[in-house]
């Protein structure tokens, strides 16, 4: 598909991602070191791009966040950015399924000097979510589910279970090239995905929105969900 300019649409949300960042994004190197570090190391391009990296941190001050849950780290990238808008004795709890992967995170964030920030876990997150639960007595001010799209409901339970009246939960790629409006898919990324939204606009406890995005990262959008004082009737 071409565009007025000649390019195709892709690269055209490339071009304007590479021109808003210039702009708008200071370059840092230990984030652009992680990406490079990633990307030498074989892990899939899965991390958000710099502009909604940025939004994160930007979300994440909005809130006053000092507690977050990251359920998906890969290399960290993600986790950089939103450390860095943590004060000093805030915390992200980010989990990791791939030992390789959580590997990855914790040079990129030791080189970054934000370990102090991170309480890395690796494994399935179903089976590291009720240590959490445990250890963790204080709920979460923001939480961001970014993992195996399958278990987005799953996640969704927890977060609720996790988190206080005025929480943000966020959930990346939850439109993946429009085919979550492929009613009949069979894909299950896609079906969870598909629930995980339902369970939201269904949830008298939840607000929500969700956005449509193109970029660097494709055709994709995000859902924000704030957590309610007093359920609604839904
Ligand atoms: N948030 C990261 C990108 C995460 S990509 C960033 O923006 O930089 C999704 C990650 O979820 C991958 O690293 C994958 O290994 C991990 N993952 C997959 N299944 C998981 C599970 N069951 N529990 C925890 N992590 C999982
Ligand atoms: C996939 C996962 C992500 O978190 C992402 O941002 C992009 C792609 C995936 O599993 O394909
Ligand atoms: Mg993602």
């Amino acid at each position: 598909m071409n565009n007025v300019n000649g390019s195709t649409q892709q690269q055209t949300w490339s071009q304007v991602d590479d021109y808003l960042n210039a702009l708008l994004i200071p370059s840092d190197s230990l984030l652009e070191q992680a990406l490079r570090t990633n990307t030498e190391a074989g892990l899939p391009a899965h991390d958000v791009a710099p502009n909604q990296g940025r939004l994160l941190q930007l979300l994440l001050q909005i809130q006053g966040a000092t507690r977050v849950l990251e359920i998906g780290t890969l290399g960290g990238y993600s986790t950089i950015w939103m450390a860095r808008a943590l004060p000093e004795h805030g915390r992200i709890v980010t989990l990791e399924a791939e030992p390789r992967h959580a590997e990855m995170a914790q040079a990129n964030l030791t080189r970054a000097g934000l370990m102090h920030k991170i309480d890395l876990r690796v494994g399935p997150a179903l089976t590291t979510l009720p240590d959490i639960q445990e250890e963790y007595r204080e709920p979460f001010d923001f939480i961001f589910i970014d993992a195996d799209k399958p278990s987005n409901p799953d996640y969704l339970r927890w977060a609720l279970r996790l988190a206080r009246p005025g929480s943000l939960i966020i959930g990346d790629n939850i439109v993946r090239d429009g085919e979550v409006i492929n009613a009949d898919s069979t894909d299950n990324r896609v079906k969870g995905v598909q629930s995980f939204l339902k369970l939201i606009a269904d949830n008298p406890r939840l607000e929500a929105t969700a956005l449509q995005t193109v970029g660097s990262k494709g055709y994709d959008g995000f859902v924000i969900a704030r957590v309610l004082d007093s359920p609604t009737a839904k």
